[in-house]
């Protein structure tokens, strides 16, 4: 589980704040999607939750233990990590990108290695014909893959993913969407997903949060808050695809 509570985030000591007041509950195995445009907050928030940016206040608990008491950087390899953007590591090998947590957590080659095609089976990439190849001879949907294997590898309980898809054409991204759905039954991780895509948050969220210039919206199933939109802004954002969202939501049940 993971606790948001009152968290906030300002760049200008208080001026203005880039998070402001969020509180959330990401309940074990459950799929959060962080819904909310360009600047939001957004990757702000994923970042807080990891440490990649520290709060300016409130607190994050992770299984009930306040983040404050980890050591960032043993915290940061404990929880599965997307970036936004694709960001394999460009002069390392698909394998060595996929297990590169693995090598700073001392496993030897062979284990590197047969967790590397593991993970790429399991993201349904031809270990035999990627893991020795670089990046730049990978489609940009390929690549996304090994990203979301990479994030796998230290087989975390957590996974952040920050816009995972968000640069690949609409087919791939929906294969890709398809297998997140598919890894997550099969794996059963407890995720916050971050998207500006509304479909995709109805696709893949258990719940969504929506966020709005830093401030937490509303939390609920696409259904509620379709149904009982608790702000001006959600039912704005909903209103121009609302039916595309009650067929897609219908889909998904
Ligand atoms: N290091 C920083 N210093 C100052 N401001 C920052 C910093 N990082 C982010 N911001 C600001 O915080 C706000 C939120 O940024 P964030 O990256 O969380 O947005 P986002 O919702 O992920 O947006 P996008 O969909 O474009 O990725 C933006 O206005 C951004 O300019
Ligand atoms: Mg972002």
């Amino acid at each position: 589980m993971i606790k948001l509570k009152n968290v906030a985030k300002t760049y200008d000591d208080g001026k203005t704040f880039v998070v402001k007041d969020v509180s959330l509950t990401v309940n074990k195995g459950e799929t959060l999607v962080l819904l909310g445009s360009s600047g939001s907050g957004k990757s702000t928030t994923l970042k807080l939750i990891n440490r990649l940016t520290e709060l300016s206040a409130g607190d994050i608990e992770i299984n009930g233990q306040d983040i404050k008491s980890f050591d960032p950087i043993s915290l940061r390899r404990s929880i599965g990590y997307v970036f936004q953007g694709i960001g394999l590591f460009p002069h390392m090998t698909i394998a060595e990108n996929v297990a590169a947590v693995l090598r700073i957590l001392n496993y030897s080659i062979a284990e590197r290695r047969d967790q590397a095609y593991q993970l790429l089976n399991l993201v349904n990439l031809d270990p035999a014909k990627f893991a020795d190849r670089f990046p730049h001879e990978l489609s940009g949907g390929q690549q996304q893959r090994v990203g979301v294997a990479r994030a796998l590898a230290a087989d975390p309980h957590f996974l952040l993913m920050d816009e995972p898809f968000g640069a690949l054409d609409a087919i791939t991204r929906d294969d890709l969407q398809a297998e997140v759905l598919r890894l997550n039954q099969e794996l059963r991780k407890t995720i916050v997903f971050v998207t500006h895509d509304i479909f995709e948050a109805i696709r893949l969220g258990d719940r969504i949060a929506v966020l709005h210039q830093g401030q937490l919206q509303q939390i609920g199933t696409s259904h509620d808050i379709l149904a009982n939109p608790a702000t001006q802004f959600v039912e704005d954002l909903f209103a121009k695809s609302k039916m595309q969202c009650a067929n897609l939501i219908e889909q998904e049940k």
